[in-house]
């Protein structure tokens, strides 16, 4: 299957080595087109850098938006009609730093980034949140643990979208549990009870019963 990655930084590189190692095929799209090659050329020839954001999307199932929360909304834009029947992915938090280079939250409390996110999107797109609740040190550290897999949470209020993003979680080497619909979102962001964890399948599902 192939994934488009759009954003080849700290998160999107991550996510690119592990689907990639399984045997994805990979369209890779950044705003620096030097960081986009440069992965391509790490991972070799499971991966091809895109001309632009909308040619990553050209015969991709998913699209994986590894972007700064500040610049995801126009990029939906800019792609929004290459959105039909896809698996959209957002990995990104709702923070910025503030001026004393503190980490912001860009949303009100109590709002969450998942509901924000399906605001921008076009109706015909499956969109799940993932791939977001660990960093990029901890994502990489921890896939393909053996004998208990690592597990990595998602939300989404779209069947279909779940389907698919437990195919690309479980092609990343993790075992996929759903927290719930998107307006759980807040649990797997930066300050949420599941951000930065790394726990096997029956501690995820007690600490979604304890909730
Ligand atoms: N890094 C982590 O460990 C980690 C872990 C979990 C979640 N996250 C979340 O994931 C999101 C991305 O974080 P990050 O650390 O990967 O950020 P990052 O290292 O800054 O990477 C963002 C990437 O997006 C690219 N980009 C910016 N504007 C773009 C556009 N219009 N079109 C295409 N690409 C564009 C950037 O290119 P340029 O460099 O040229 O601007 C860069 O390659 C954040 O919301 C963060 O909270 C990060």
């Amino acid at each position: 299957m192939t994934t488009a990655i759009i954003g080849t930084g700290g998160i999107g590189s991550a996510i690119a080595r592990q689907l990639a190692s399984t045997g994805e095929t990979l369209r890779l799209s950044s705003a620096d087109h030097e960081s986009a090659q440069r992965l391509a050329a790490e991972i070799g020839r499971a991966a091809v850098v895109a001309v632009d954001n909308r040619d990553a999307l050209q015969s991709a199932d998913a699209v994986v938006l590894a972007l700064r929360f500040a610049v995801l909304h126009g990029v939906i834009d800019e792609i929004s009609a290459a959105l039909t029947d896809k698996l959209v992915v957002v990995p990104s938090n709702p923070v910025g730093l503030d001026a004393q280079g503190s980490l912001l939250r860009l949303l009100p409390e109590g709002q969450s980034s998942g509901e924000v996110v399906a605001g921008w999107m076009p109706t015909e797109a499956h969109l799940a949140m993932a791939f977001g609740t660990m960093s990029a040190d901890l994502l990489e550290s921890s896939s393909n643990r053996s004998p208990d897999p690592a597990v990595l949470f998602y939300a989404t209020d779209d069947d279909r979208a779940g389907e698919k993003v437990e195919r690309l979680i479980r092609t990343a080497g993790f075992e996929p549990v759903k927290v719930g619909g998107l307006e759980q979102s807040g649990r797997l962001e930066v300050g949420g009870d599941l951000h930065d964890l790394v726990v096997g399948p029956a501690e995820a599902w007690s600490l979604i019963d304890e909730a």
